[in-house]
């Protein structure tokens, strides 16, 4: 059986505009890279984190919080050395912490030749989740675990729903390098909406997934529209709808708030479309005194990959 295993776990995007807490995607080319090999001595050891200054106590770490929940299930005879490669910046909007939790917790399974499914993971790695959003979700481990689009149908219990992608969707995304934090940009949020906002959004969540079922391009379009949460967390982007008024120009299908903030994404149909989305964007930025980083990605229909096979 394997000892060890190097993964490479992906960004993600999570609410996809309309779908707050319960939509998201998952993004190739930026991720996290993670080793895992086992160890006589039980326990989770986080040995080296390159990339970002985190702690290495494995139980104030969220790749060692989601470690040890899986531990506390499989109680195996054995401990985990863990080493973090971190390439996405903590508080980033393109799940940092997710992209460590579901990570550590996807290579761990393998190496114990796969006691837990998907779902059962997703809710390891929520554990490490909670400790950094202080609030619990799904929708950012999910689409690392699961690959592609996912619905998180509950939380209690757990039910991940698998969407369809369809071929020629291509995420655009800016990362401004300011950091915003998780826990603060929910506590800004009302705790009621009115009906008439809560009918448009639950339209366009409906929509949204019909849409991507058909791969009906025009359909995605119109239904990435958030009347409830980006009124609220655009605030905190500077240039926020100038972003995203280029974008569109540029012929996004939409655009909106990746995660919490302050990355924001676009979808488009084609890759051409996606790469003059992300110069529109560039142009936006380049005339501020805001530092940032743009990507271009496929959606990642597969998720975590092993790259030691
Ligand atoms: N759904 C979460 C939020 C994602 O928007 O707060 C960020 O962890």
């Amino acid at each position: 059986m394997m000892k060890e295993i190097k993964i490479f776990s992906p960004a993600t995007v999570a609410n996809v505009s309309c779908g707050f807490d319960v939509l998201g995607f998952c993004l190739d080319g930026i991720g996290d890279e993670i080793i895992v090999r086992k160890v006589d001595k039980k326990g989770i050891y986080i040995s080296k984190i390159e990339g970002y200054d985190l702690p290495f106590e494995a139980d104030k770490n969220v790749a060692g919080v989601s470690a040890l929940a899986l531990l506390k299930e499989a109680n195996p005879d054995c401990g985990f050395e863990i080493e973090i490669y971190k390439h996405i910046k903590p508080g980033s909007g393109i799940g940092s912490s997710s992209a460590s939790a579901s990570g550590s917790v996807f290579a761990i399974n393998e190496l114990l030749g796969k006691p837990f499914n998907k779902t059962q993971l997703t809710y390891f790695a929520m554990q490490g989740e909670k400790l950094a959003s202080q609030s619990e979700h799904a929708d950012n481990v999910a689409p690392g675990i699961f690959g592609g689009f996912t619905l998180v149908k509950s939380l209690q219990p757990l039910e991940i729903l698998e969407i369809p992608t369809p071929n020629d969707l291509y995420a655009t995304i800016i990362h401004p390098q300011i950091e915003i934090k998780t826990s603060e940009s929910r506590a800004m949020l009302p705790k009621e909406i009115p009906m008439q906002d809560a009918i448009k959004q639950w339209a366009n969540v409906g929509s949204l997934i019909h849409a991507l079922h058909t791969s009906n391009y025009e359909l995605i379009s119109r239904s990435l529209q958030d009347v409830i949460v980006e009124p609220y967390r655009s605030k905190l982007i500077p240039f926020y709808n100038e972003v995203k008024n280029q974008s569109i120009n540029s012929g996004a299908l939409g655009c909106g708030i990746s995660g919490s903030g302050p990355s924001v994404f676009a979808l488009s149909k084609g890759i051409e479309t996606a790469k003059k989305v992300a110069s529109a964007m560039i142009n936006v930025y380049s005339e501020t005194n805001i530092g940032f980083e743009t990507y271009v990605s496929k959606i990642n229909v597969e998720g975590i990959r092993i790259l030691n096979r």
